[in-house]
Protein backbone atom coordinates (compact mmCIF):
# COMPACT_ATOMS: atom_id res chain seq x y z
CA UNK A 1 0.00 0.00 0.00
CA UNK A 2 1.42 3.35 -0.74
CA UNK A 3 0.66 6.35 1.13
CA UNK A 4 -2.53 8.71 0.36
CA UNK A 5 -2.27 10.89 -2.34
CA UNK A 6 -1.93 13.98 -1.65
CA UNK A 7 -4.69 16.48 -1.97
CA UNK A 8 -5.06 17.16 -6.36
CA UNK A 9 -6.22 21.01 -5.12
CA UNK A 10 -2.78 21.65 -4.17
CA UNK A 11 -2.71 24.98 -1.78
CA UNK A 12 -0.82 27.71 -3.32
CA UNK A 13 -0.91 26.08 -6.65
CA UNK A 14 1.75 26.29 -9.89
CA UNK A 15 3.53 28.97 -12.02
CA UNK A 16 1.76 29.52 -14.67
CA UNK A 17 -1.89 27.00 -13.96
CA UNK A 18 -4.46 29.21 -14.57
CA UNK A 19 -4.58 30.22 -18.37
CA UNK A 20 -4.66 33.99 -19.61
CA UNK A 21 -7.72 35.82 -20.69
CA UNK A 22 -8.07 34.92 -24.73
CA UNK A 23 -7.06 38.06 -26.19
CA UNK A 24 -10.04 40.08 -27.60
CA UNK A 25 -8.17 40.53 -30.85
CA UNK A 26 -8.68 36.90 -31.85
CA UNK A 27 -10.73 35.79 -34.70
CA UNK A 28 -13.29 33.02 -34.69
CA UNK A 29 -10.93 29.95 -35.88
CA UNK A 30 -8.64 30.95 -32.88
CA UNK A 31 -11.67 31.43 -30.44
CA UNK A 32 -12.92 27.97 -31.14
CA UNK A 33 -9.42 26.18 -30.70
CA UNK A 34 -9.11 28.34 -27.25
CA UNK A 35 -12.60 28.64 -26.24
CA UNK A 36 -12.95 26.44 -23.21
CA UNK A 37 -9.88 28.32 -21.84
CA UNK A 38 -11.39 28.19 -17.56
CA UNK A 39 -9.09 27.59 -15.17
CA UNK A 40 -9.52 23.63 -14.04
CA UNK A 41 -9.33 24.12 -10.03
CA UNK A 42 -8.25 20.65 -9.70
CA UNK A 43 -5.40 19.68 -11.72
CA UNK A 44 -4.45 22.80 -14.01
CA UNK A 45 -5.32 20.63 -16.98
CA UNK A 46 -5.20 22.43 -20.62
CA UNK A 47 -8.56 20.58 -21.70
CA UNK A 48 -11.64 21.37 -19.26
CA UNK A 49 -12.70 18.09 -17.41
CA UNK A 50 -15.65 16.37 -17.15
CA UNK A 51 -18.22 17.16 -14.57
CA UNK A 52 -20.05 14.08 -14.79
CA UNK A 53 -21.74 14.35 -12.10
CA UNK A 54 -25.93 14.77 -11.23
CA UNK A 55 -25.46 17.34 -7.97
CA UNK A 56 -22.59 19.21 -6.05
CA UNK A 57 -21.87 19.96 -2.73
CA UNK A 58 -24.28 22.87 -1.03
CA UNK A 59 -21.94 25.67 0.12
CA UNK A 60 -22.18 25.84 4.11
CA UNK A 61 -21.91 29.56 3.43
CA UNK A 62 -24.61 29.79 1.01
CA UNK A 63 -24.86 33.68 -0.45
CA UNK A 64 -24.80 34.33 -4.17
CA UNK A 65 -22.89 37.14 -3.64
CA UNK A 66 -19.94 35.57 -1.89
CA UNK A 67 -19.29 32.32 -4.92
CA UNK A 68 -21.06 31.04 -7.75
CA UNK A 69 -22.58 27.63 -6.81
CA UNK A 70 -23.43 24.83 -8.87
CA UNK A 71 -26.14 22.73 -7.34
CA UNK A 72 -27.50 20.59 -10.14
CA UNK A 73 -26.84 19.56 -13.62
CA UNK A 74 -30.25 19.40 -14.92
CA UNK A 75 -29.81 22.93 -14.18
CA UNK A 76 -26.17 24.12 -14.73
CA UNK A 77 -23.03 22.09 -14.88
CA UNK A 78 -19.42 23.30 -15.57
CA UNK A 79 -18.44 20.88 -18.39
CA UNK A 80 -21.48 22.42 -20.22
CA UNK A 81 -21.09 25.83 -19.54
CA UNK A 82 -18.04 25.88 -21.20
CA UNK A 83 -19.36 24.71 -25.45
CA UNK A 84 -22.60 27.17 -24.17
CA UNK A 85 -20.24 30.08 -23.72
CA UNK A 86 -18.21 29.64 -27.18
CA UNK A 87 -20.95 29.03 -28.68
CA UNK A 88 -22.71 32.49 -27.36
CA UNK A 89 -19.64 33.92 -28.48
CA UNK A 90 -19.51 33.14 -31.99
CA UNK A 91 -23.16 33.69 -32.48
CA UNK A 92 -22.68 37.04 -31.32
CA UNK A 93 -25.29 36.41 -28.40
CA UNK A 94 -25.55 37.47 -24.74
CA UNK A 95 -26.77 33.90 -23.67
CA UNK A 96 -26.78 30.30 -25.12
CA UNK A 97 -28.27 27.44 -23.83
CA UNK A 98 -27.66 23.69 -24.85
CA UNK A 99 -29.93 20.72 -24.83
CA UNK A 100 -29.89 17.26 -25.20
CA UNK A 101 -31.08 17.65 -29.50
CA UNK A 102 -31.57 19.70 -32.00
CA UNK A 103 -35.63 19.24 -31.33
CA UNK A 104 -34.73 19.40 -27.27
CA UNK A 105 -33.84 23.33 -28.38
CA UNK A 106 -36.38 23.19 -31.14
CA UNK A 107 -39.23 22.28 -28.38
CA UNK A 108 -37.68 24.67 -25.46
CA UNK A 109 -38.05 27.86 -27.79
CA UNK A 110 -41.60 27.15 -29.02
CA UNK A 111 -42.61 25.55 -25.86
CA UNK A 112 -41.56 28.93 -23.70
CA UNK A 113 -43.01 31.53 -26.19
CA UNK A 114 -46.36 30.26 -26.93
CA UNK A 115 -49.27 30.48 -25.50
CA UNK A 116 -52.56 28.99 -26.62
CA UNK A 117 -54.27 31.26 -28.76
CA UNK A 118 -51.51 32.68 -30.28
CA UNK A 119 -50.33 32.79 -33.79
CA UNK A 120 -46.91 30.79 -35.32
CA UNK A 121 -45.96 31.30 -38.60
CA UNK A 122 -43.86 28.64 -40.14
CA UNK A 123 -41.92 27.81 -43.51
CA UNK A 124 -44.06 24.38 -44.52
CA UNK A 125 -40.63 22.79 -45.30
CA UNK A 126 -39.30 23.13 -41.51
CA UNK A 127 -37.61 20.23 -40.72
CA UNK A 128 -40.36 17.09 -40.12
CA UNK A 129 -39.69 16.94 -36.35
CA UNK A 130 -40.47 20.81 -36.01
CA UNK A 131 -43.59 20.34 -38.05
CA UNK A 132 -44.54 17.54 -36.06
CA UNK A 133 -44.62 19.99 -33.05
CA UNK A 134 -46.28 22.70 -34.33
CA UNK A 135 -48.94 20.44 -35.62
CA UNK A 136 -49.18 18.63 -32.56
CA UNK A 137 -49.31 22.14 -30.36
CA UNK A 138 -51.86 22.96 -32.94
CA UNK A 139 -54.12 20.61 -32.26
CA UNK A 140 -53.93 19.93 -28.41
CA UNK A 141 -53.30 23.27 -27.03
CA UNK A 142 -55.57 25.95 -29.64
CA UNK A 143 -52.14 27.80 -31.14
CA UNK A 144 -52.51 28.81 -34.58
CA UNK A 145 -50.13 27.36 -37.03
CA UNK A 146 -49.70 28.77 -40.17
CA UNK A 147 -47.47 27.06 -42.63
CA UNK A 148 -45.99 29.01 -45.58
CA UNK A 149 -45.36 27.88 -48.55
CA UNK A 150 -42.46 28.70 -50.12
CA UNK A 151 -43.93 32.45 -52.23
CA UNK A 152 -45.73 33.25 -48.99
CA UNK A 153 -42.32 33.06 -46.97
CA UNK A 154 -40.73 35.16 -49.58
CA UNK A 155 -42.78 38.23 -48.77
CA UNK A 156 -42.58 38.09 -44.77
CA UNK A 157 -44.08 41.47 -44.03
CA UNK A 158 -47.40 40.01 -45.88
CA UNK A 159 -47.47 37.32 -43.49
CA UNK A 160 -46.48 38.18 -40.00
CA UNK A 161 -48.95 40.23 -38.16
CA UNK A 162 -49.75 41.56 -35.04
CA UNK A 163 -51.10 38.26 -33.59
CA UNK A 164 -47.80 36.43 -34.45
CA UNK A 165 -46.08 35.41 -31.41
CA UNK A 166 -43.26 33.65 -33.04
CA UNK A 167 -41.96 33.30 -36.42
CA UNK A 168 -39.81 29.63 -37.36
CA UNK A 169 -37.87 29.84 -40.23
CA UNK A 170 -35.28 27.46 -41.84
CA UNK A 171 -31.89 28.69 -43.63
CA UNK A 172 -31.12 26.95 -45.78
CA UNK A 173 -33.71 24.56 -45.89
CA UNK A 174 -33.69 20.58 -46.30
CA UNK A 175 -33.57 19.07 -48.89
CA UNK A 176 -34.08 22.22 -51.52
CA UNK A 177 -31.02 24.18 -49.84
CA UNK A 178 -33.16 27.22 -50.11
CA UNK A 179 -32.22 30.08 -48.72
CA UNK A 180 -34.41 32.89 -47.04
CA UNK A 181 -33.76 36.35 -46.56
CA UNK A 182 -33.12 37.15 -42.31
CA UNK A 183 -32.74 40.22 -42.36
CA UNK A 184 -36.07 40.86 -44.31
CA UNK A 185 -37.75 38.55 -42.17
CA UNK A 186 -36.35 40.45 -39.25
CA UNK A 187 -37.83 43.90 -40.13
CA UNK A 188 -41.14 41.80 -40.91
CA UNK A 189 -40.83 40.74 -37.13
CA UNK A 190 -39.68 43.74 -35.86
CA UNK A 191 -42.87 45.78 -36.70
CA UNK A 192 -45.10 43.43 -35.45
CA UNK A 193 -43.24 42.40 -31.95
CA UNK A 194 -42.83 38.52 -33.33
CA UNK A 195 -39.82 36.59 -31.85
CA UNK A 196 -38.08 35.74 -34.86
CA UNK A 197 -36.44 32.27 -34.42
CA UNK A 198 -33.91 31.01 -37.59
CA UNK A 199 -32.82 27.22 -37.32
CA UNK A 200 -29.43 27.82 -38.55
CA UNK A 201 -28.98 23.68 -38.27
CA UNK A 202 -27.07 23.73 -42.18
CA UNK A 203 -25.48 26.71 -42.00
CA UNK A 204 -23.15 26.80 -38.72
CA UNK A 205 -21.66 30.00 -37.37
CA UNK A 206 -18.39 30.01 -39.59
CA UNK A 207 -21.19 30.13 -42.22
CA UNK A 208 -23.75 32.44 -41.36
CA UNK A 209 -24.46 34.41 -37.79
CA UNK A 210 -28.70 34.80 -37.77
CA UNK A 211 -28.50 36.93 -35.16
CA UNK A 212 -26.21 39.52 -36.55
CA UNK A 213 -29.00 39.94 -39.54
CA UNK A 214 -31.70 40.58 -37.27
CA UNK A 215 -33.03 37.27 -35.89
CA UNK A 216 -33.61 36.81 -32.29
CA UNK A 217 -33.14 33.82 -31.55
CA UNK A 218 -30.79 31.15 -33.57
CA UNK A 219 -31.14 27.17 -32.97
CA UNK A 220 -28.90 24.14 -34.35
CA UNK A 221 -28.96 21.03 -33.73
CA UNK A 222 -25.44 20.66 -32.52
CA UNK A 223 -26.22 16.29 -34.04
CA UNK A 224 -24.54 17.84 -36.92
CA UNK A 225 -22.12 20.29 -38.14
CA UNK A 226 -21.32 21.65 -34.36
CA UNK A 227 -20.49 17.90 -33.22
CA UNK A 228 -19.27 16.98 -36.65
CA UNK A 229 -18.45 13.44 -35.82
CA UNK A 230 -21.91 11.54 -35.87
CA UNK A 231 -21.33 10.91 -32.39
CA UNK A 232 -23.24 12.69 -30.45
CA UNK A 233 -26.83 14.47 -30.25
CA UNK A 234 -27.56 17.52 -29.18
CA UNK A 235 -28.83 21.10 -29.64
CA UNK A 236 -28.31 24.87 -28.88
CA UNK A 237 -30.24 28.11 -28.65
CA UNK A 238 -28.64 31.67 -28.67
CA UNK A 239 -30.21 35.25 -28.34
CA UNK A 240 -30.84 37.73 -25.75
CA UNK A 241 -30.54 37.55 -22.17
CA UNK A 242 -34.09 38.23 -21.84
CA UNK A 243 -34.98 35.64 -24.22
CA UNK A 244 -32.98 33.11 -22.74
CA UNK A 245 -34.20 33.71 -19.41
CA UNK A 246 -37.89 32.72 -20.19
CA UNK A 247 -36.07 29.42 -22.16
CA UNK A 248 -34.12 28.56 -19.42
CA UNK A 249 -37.38 27.81 -17.65
CA UNK A 250 -38.24 25.10 -20.34
CA UNK A 251 -35.57 23.28 -18.62
CA UNK A 252 -38.56 21.93 -16.64
CA UNK A 253 -39.05 19.87 -19.56
CA UNK A 254 -36.43 18.17 -18.76
CA UNK A 255 -33.23 17.71 -22.03
CA UNK A 256 -30.37 19.55 -20.59
CA UNK A 257 -26.68 18.16 -22.36
CA UNK A 258 -25.48 15.84 -20.14
CA UNK A 259 -21.68 16.42 -19.19
CA UNK A 260 -20.41 13.72 -21.47
CA UNK A 261 -22.01 14.55 -24.69
CA UNK A 262 -20.85 18.29 -23.52
CA UNK A 263 -17.05 16.95 -23.44
CA UNK A 264 -17.67 15.74 -26.82
CA UNK A 265 -19.12 18.85 -28.00
CA UNK A 266 -16.22 20.85 -26.90
CA UNK A 267 -13.60 19.11 -28.50
CA UNK A 268 -15.29 19.08 -31.81
CA UNK A 269 -16.05 22.89 -31.89
CA UNK A 270 -12.36 23.04 -32.01
CA UNK A 271 -12.18 21.95 -35.58
CA UNK A 272 -15.13 23.42 -36.59
CA UNK A 273 -14.28 26.05 -38.58
CA UNK A 274 -10.93 23.76 -40.65
CA UNK A 275 -13.82 21.35 -40.83
CA UNK A 276 -16.66 23.38 -42.19
CA UNK A 277 -14.02 24.98 -44.92
CA UNK A 278 -13.32 21.42 -46.15
CA UNK A 279 -16.94 20.96 -46.65
CA UNK A 280 -17.51 24.56 -48.26
CA UNK A 281 -14.78 23.68 -50.85
CA UNK A 282 -16.21 20.04 -51.68
CA UNK A 283 -19.97 21.21 -52.05
CA UNK A 284 -19.05 23.99 -54.19
CA UNK A 285 -16.58 22.09 -56.25
CA UNK A 286 -19.28 18.74 -56.43
CA UNK A 287 -22.49 21.09 -56.70
CA UNK A 288 -20.69 22.24 -60.27
CA UNK A 289 -18.97 18.85 -61.13
CA UNK A 290 -22.25 16.77 -60.84
CA UNK A 291 -24.51 18.98 -62.54
CA UNK A 292 -22.63 18.72 -65.73
CA UNK A 293 -23.42 15.25 -65.28
CA UNK A 294 -26.33 13.29 -67.76
CA UNK A 295 -27.86 11.22 -64.97
CA UNK A 296 -28.37 14.41 -63.35
CA UNK A 297 -31.78 16.56 -63.90
CA UNK A 298 -30.78 18.91 -61.22
CA UNK A 299 -28.78 19.78 -58.32
CA UNK A 300 -29.80 22.16 -55.40
CA UNK A 301 -27.17 23.61 -53.44
CA UNK A 302 -27.78 27.17 -51.73
CA UNK A 303 -28.34 30.30 -53.88
CA UNK A 304 -28.53 28.35 -56.87
CA UNK A 305 -32.24 28.18 -57.02
CA UNK A 306 -32.36 31.73 -58.49
CA UNK A 307 -30.55 34.71 -58.63
CA UNK A 308 -32.30 35.96 -56.18
CA UNK A 309 -31.34 33.49 -53.67
CA UNK A 310 -27.65 33.97 -54.35
CA UNK A 311 -27.70 37.62 -53.97
CA UNK A 312 -29.46 36.78 -50.21
CA UNK A 313 -27.05 34.08 -49.99
CA UNK A 314 -24.03 36.20 -50.86
CA UNK A 315 -24.98 38.62 -48.66
CA UNK A 316 -25.65 36.44 -45.26
CA UNK A 317 -23.94 33.42 -45.62
CA UNK A 318 -19.59 32.72 -46.11
CA UNK A 319 -19.00 29.11 -47.11
CA UNK A 320 -22.61 27.42 -48.45
CA UNK A 321 -21.97 24.25 -46.48
CA UNK A 322 -21.26 20.86 -47.48
CA UNK A 323 -24.83 19.36 -48.33
CA UNK A 324 -26.34 19.33 -51.81
CA UNK A 325 -29.35 17.52 -53.14
CA UNK A 326 -29.59 16.05 -56.51
CA UNK A 327 -32.54 15.27 -58.63
CA UNK A 328 -31.74 12.34 -60.89
CA UNK A 329 -33.45 11.89 -64.58
CA UNK A 330 -34.28 8.23 -63.78
CA UNK A 331 -36.93 9.41 -60.51
CA UNK A 332 -36.79 6.78 -57.64
CA UNK A 333 -35.23 3.74 -58.95
CA UNK A 334 -32.08 5.41 -60.19
CA UNK A 335 -31.96 6.89 -56.74
CA UNK A 336 -32.04 3.05 -55.55
CA UNK A 337 -29.52 2.12 -58.01
CA UNK A 338 -26.85 5.17 -57.07
CA UNK A 339 -27.03 4.19 -53.44
CA UNK A 340 -26.51 0.87 -54.17
CA UNK A 341 -23.51 1.51 -56.02
CA UNK A 342 -21.60 4.02 -53.55
CA UNK A 343 -18.61 2.46 -52.23
CA UNK A 344 -17.04 5.17 -49.91
CA UNK A 345 -19.82 7.43 -49.25
CA UNK A 346 -22.29 6.27 -46.21
CA UNK A 347 -26.44 5.45 -47.02
CA UNK A 348 -27.86 7.24 -43.57
CA UNK A 349 -29.75 9.85 -43.00
CA UNK A 350 -28.35 12.89 -41.01
CA UNK A 351 -25.43 15.51 -41.84
CA UNK A 352 -22.41 18.09 -41.36
CA UNK A 353 -20.11 14.85 -40.05
CA UNK A 354 -16.44 14.35 -41.23
CA UNK A 355 -17.79 11.21 -43.30
CA UNK A 356 -19.79 12.02 -46.07
CA UNK A 357 -23.68 10.54 -46.45
CA UNK A 358 -25.97 9.82 -48.83
CA UNK A 359 -29.80 9.24 -48.30
CA UNK A 360 -32.87 9.67 -50.33
CA UNK A 361 -34.92 12.55 -47.96
CA UNK A 362 -38.54 10.85 -49.30
CA UNK A 363 -37.82 7.92 -47.42
CA UNK A 364 -35.40 9.46 -44.23
CA UNK A 365 -36.04 12.48 -43.24
CA UNK A 366 -39.46 13.33 -44.94
CA UNK A 367 -40.79 9.81 -45.21
CA UNK A 368 -43.65 10.64 -42.69
CA UNK A 369 -45.06 13.52 -44.82
CA UNK A 370 -48.58 12.83 -46.61
CA UNK A 371 -48.26 12.91 -50.80
CA UNK A 372 -49.34 16.40 -50.58
CA UNK A 373 -47.55 17.16 -48.38
CA UNK A 374 -44.27 16.39 -50.09
CA UNK A 375 -45.62 18.23 -53.15
CA UNK A 376 -46.03 20.97 -51.81
CA UNK A 377 -42.70 21.28 -50.64
CA UNK A 378 -41.05 20.25 -54.09
CA UNK A 379 -40.15 16.87 -53.15
CA UNK A 380 -40.34 13.75 -54.67
CA UNK A 381 -38.61 10.43 -55.27
CA UNK A 382 -35.57 11.22 -57.32
CA UNK A 383 -33.97 13.23 -55.11
CA UNK A 384 -30.82 11.91 -52.70
CA UNK A 385 -29.38 14.08 -50.21
CA UNK A 386 -25.35 14.34 -49.93
CA UNK A 387 -23.82 15.47 -46.89
CA UNK A 388 -20.23 15.63 -47.73
CA UNK A 389 -17.90 15.15 -45.01
CA UNK A 390 -13.96 15.87 -44.62
CA UNK A 391 -12.82 12.98 -46.98
CA UNK A 392 -10.60 14.18 -50.11
CA UNK A 393 -12.77 16.13 -52.71
CA UNK A 394 -11.34 13.84 -55.65
CA UNK A 395 -12.56 10.67 -53.95
CA UNK A 396 -15.52 11.88 -53.31
CA UNK A 397 -16.27 13.15 -56.89
CA UNK A 398 -14.74 9.76 -58.20
CA UNK A 399 -16.82 7.71 -55.42
CA UNK A 400 -20.24 9.65 -56.40
CA UNK A 401 -19.29 9.94 -60.31
CA UNK A 402 -18.81 6.27 -60.84
CA UNK A 403 -22.38 5.49 -58.99
CA UNK A 404 -23.96 7.94 -61.71
CA UNK A 405 -22.18 6.40 -64.83
CA UNK A 406 -23.48 3.12 -63.31
CA UNK A 407 -27.06 4.62 -64.11
CA UNK A 408 -28.39 3.81 -67.89
CA UNK A 409 -29.41 7.29 -68.00
CA UNK A 410 -26.02 8.59 -67.47
CA UNK A 411 -24.17 7.52 -69.77
CA UNK A 412 -22.21 9.38 -72.24
CA UNK A 413 -23.45 9.60 -75.64
CA UNK A 414 -21.69 7.28 -77.63
C1 LIG B 1 -32.85 21.68 -39.63
C2 LIG B 1 -32.96 20.74 -38.47
N1 LIG B 1 -33.40 21.21 -37.30
C3 LIG B 1 -33.53 20.40 -36.23
C4 LIG B 1 -33.23 19.06 -36.31
C5 LIG B 1 -33.41 18.19 -35.12
O1 LIG B 1 -32.18 17.87 -34.58
P1 LIG B 1 -31.92 16.56 -33.70
O2 LIG B 1 -31.97 15.40 -34.63
O3 LIG B 1 -30.57 16.80 -33.10
O4 LIG B 1 -33.00 16.51 -32.67
C6 LIG B 1 -32.77 18.53 -37.50
C7 LIG B 1 -32.44 17.11 -37.62
O5 LIG B 1 -32.10 16.60 -38.67
C8 LIG B 1 -32.64 19.39 -38.63
O6 LIG B 1 -32.23 18.94 -39.80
Amino acid sequence: MTDAAPPIDRPGGRAGRTPRPLPTWVGPSTRLVHGDRRPDANAGSVVYPIYQTSTFHFPEEHSESVRRTYLYSRNENPTVEGPEQLLRDLEGAEAARLFASGMGAVSAVVLSLVRPGDEVVALADLYGGTTDLLRDLSARFGVRVRELTDADARAPESVVSAGTRLALIETPTNPLLRVHDIARWAAACDRTGTVLAVDGTFAPPVNQTALAQGADLVVHSATKYLGGHSDLMGGVVAGSRRLLDRIDSARALGAPLDPFAAFLLSRSLRTLALRVARQNESGRMVADALARHPAVARVFYPGRSSPEEEAIAARQMGGRGGVLTLSLRGGGPAVDRFLGALELVHVASSFGGVESLACAPTRTSHRHLSPADLSIRGIDASLVRLSLGIEETADLLRDLTTALDALPVGRAPE
